[in-house]
């Protein structure tokens, strides 16, 4: 009985040069290329990271047609639960549902450091602490692969700003990136060993991560002994042959034969050693027959009991911030009478806009589970108060005024809507739009019981903080966000989130400020290693 090693070096030498080039780039937009002469099987990957979203065909992207997966709270929930044990949980249910869909990897989790605020894809991440980043990064990565599925720890590596986030260069100096940006990737790595790296859009010192020796290889390969697989980001290839020779194993997604030709050519001309590829070939068939031998077939996974995980989730990561003379719980000694202003909690954003976008199984809003939680106690009156799609509408806020002022307590549902923060762009500041903080200091001037419930993805400003007595950080909550809130609302719930990102009182404050977002391809990490709460 030959080992698994010993098949995959008979292999090697059966696939012809074609073959093994073409083992180095995907065959689609989610499957890797099986060799049926050889029985190679391919394999299936999909994003990530906070639940599944696996489109119903491998040659497209997916968007707006993926298949109905839990949506878990977002990186900057979970880490705010600042719990292992319950991330690595998340990780295993994640894997279910990704057996359930007959996906072998899941491409997540992203531990890029959020060096600022303002990072559109913060929601996505979990920390400004590299420690904290990895150690819980390594929980999720242990969560899932436990269970026989795969994962990708993106995006490696310094891919903190979307702003032109295939071509700015991070600019940074050695001691500021190991002690900061790879300290999370080498935690992860060395405690979790996760079945695939991807590496990320952006050059680091000009030299692009998907060609990058210095990266991938001196250090990810030699000094962390990592022997899994990098894939490329998502057509984030600008130099296919000299990615080979710097440990890039799997260009993503396919995109027909154009670099396969390339890297047969280089080899052809004498300048790629085929012994590269043969090294790369054979630790992708590794991580190929690995995925198909744990592999699990007819899984089916309980939506209710997935749901209801989600909501146990949200509530861990739900943060008090303020709770002054004990304003909550809401309970019916002290009070009758509840005003719920704010849109969000009949349209909850529950989650960050990008390729991390869950089609979910369902969806809770916070009026109607407060309805369900408050029973006959209560007197539960909603009113609009803005519109999530105009920042600067003031038509509804006399309306939530007077909805206010007639109520007991006041629960003020505001935070950032979708179009403030996403993959792909940065935030310009910190701030909620302008509508909602006229309604804050509005209801204020008629009702001193005010809750403020935010959602949101990464740090907000307050400025209307002193006019408030209880702030809950509710974040993306997932699919069953609205749930937790209501919970945490009424008392059923204790709130025990504490923050894991500063939220600073004004952007200029902040220690990357003057440096961020890059621009003109060059992105200078001038504050180097002090910023954040360390
Ligand atoms: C994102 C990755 C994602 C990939 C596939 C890229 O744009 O940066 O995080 O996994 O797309 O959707």
């Amino acid at each position: 009985m030959k080992t698994i090693e010993q098949q995959i070096d008979k292999l090697i030498k059966e696939l012809t040069l074609e073959e093994k080039a073409s083992l180095c780039s995907g065959r689609n937009e989610w499957t890797l290329k099986p060799v049926e002469r050889l029985g190679i099987p391919g394999i299936w990957v999909s994003d990530g990271p906070h639940g599944l979203r696996k489109s119903p065909n491998s040659n497209t992207d997916g968007y707006g047609d993926q298949l109905p997966a839990t949506c878990f709270p977002t990186a900057s929930a979970l880490s705010a639960t600042w719990n292992k044990e319950l991330i690595r949980e998340v990780g295993k249910y994640l894997a279910i549902e990704c057996q359930a869909y007959n996906v072998n990897v899941i491409l997540g989790p992203g531990v890029n450091i959020k060096r600022s605020s303002t990072g559109g894809r913060n929601f996505e991440y979990f920390s400004e602490d590299p420690i904290l980043s990895g150690v819980l990064g390594a929980a999720y990565l242990n969560g899932v692969q436990n269970e026989g599925v795969g994962t990708s720890l993106k995006h490696f590596v310094c891919n903190s700003q979307e702003t032109q986030r295939m071509m700015v260069s991070s600019e940074i100096d050695e001691r500021t990136l190991r002690e900061i940006y790879l300290t999370n990737f080498e935690i992860a790595v060395k405690k979790a060993d996760p079945w695939t790296v991807m590496a990320a859009y952006n050059p680091v010192n000009g030299s692009d991560c998907t060609s990058n020796k210095y990266l991938l290889n001196d250090i990810l390969k030699e000094e962390w002994k990592y022997d899994g697989v990098v894939v490329t980001d998502w057509i984030a290839v600008y130099d296919r042959v000299e990615g080979i020779k710097a440990g890039m194993h799997i260009e993503m997604p396919g995109i027909g034969e154009i670099n396969d030709k390339k890297i047969i050519a280089a080899v052809k001309a004498g300048k790629l050693d085929e012994k590269q590829i043969d090294k790369l070939v054979k630790e992708t068939l590794k991580l190929v027959f690995k995925a198909k031998a744990v592999e699990k077939k007819g899984v089916t996974f309980n939506n209710d009991e997935h749901h209801n995980f989600a909501r146990k989730v949200a509530g861990e990561a739900i943060v008090l911030l303020k709770n002054e003379n004990n304003l909550l719980p809401i309970t019916k000694e002290k009070y009758n009478k509840v005003a719920l202003l704010g849109e969000f909690s009949i349209s909850p954003r529950f989650q960050g806009n990008g390729s991390s976008e869950v089609k979910p199984t369902r969806i809770d809003n916070v009026k109607d589970e407060i309805i369900k939680l408050a029973g006959n106690d209560f007197q539960v009156d909603y009113a609009q108060a803005y519109k999530i799609s105009d920042d600067n509408d003031l038509t509804q806020i006399k309306k939530a005024v007077e909805t206010a002022s007639a109520a007991d307590i006041a629960i003020l549902h505001v935070g950032l809507p979708s179009h403030y923060e996403s993959e792909g762009y940065d935030r310009e500041h910190i701030d909620i739009p302008p509508a909602q903080i006229k309604l804050i200091n509005e209801v204020a001037k008629v009702q001193k019981n005010i809750v403020v419930v935010l959602t949101n993805g990464s740090a907000i400003s307050m400025p209307w903080l002193n006019n408030v007595s209880a702030v809950l950080e509710a974040w993306l909550g997932g699919q069953a966000g609205g749930g937790a809130i209501a919970d945490v609302l009424f008392g059923k719930v204790n709130p025990s989130g504490k923050l894991a990102e500063t939220f600073p009182q004004r952007l200029e404050d902040t220690s990357a400020f003057l440096n961020f977002p890059g621009m003109n391809r060059k992105l200078i990490y001038g504050e180097g290693i002090f910023f954040g709460y360390r």
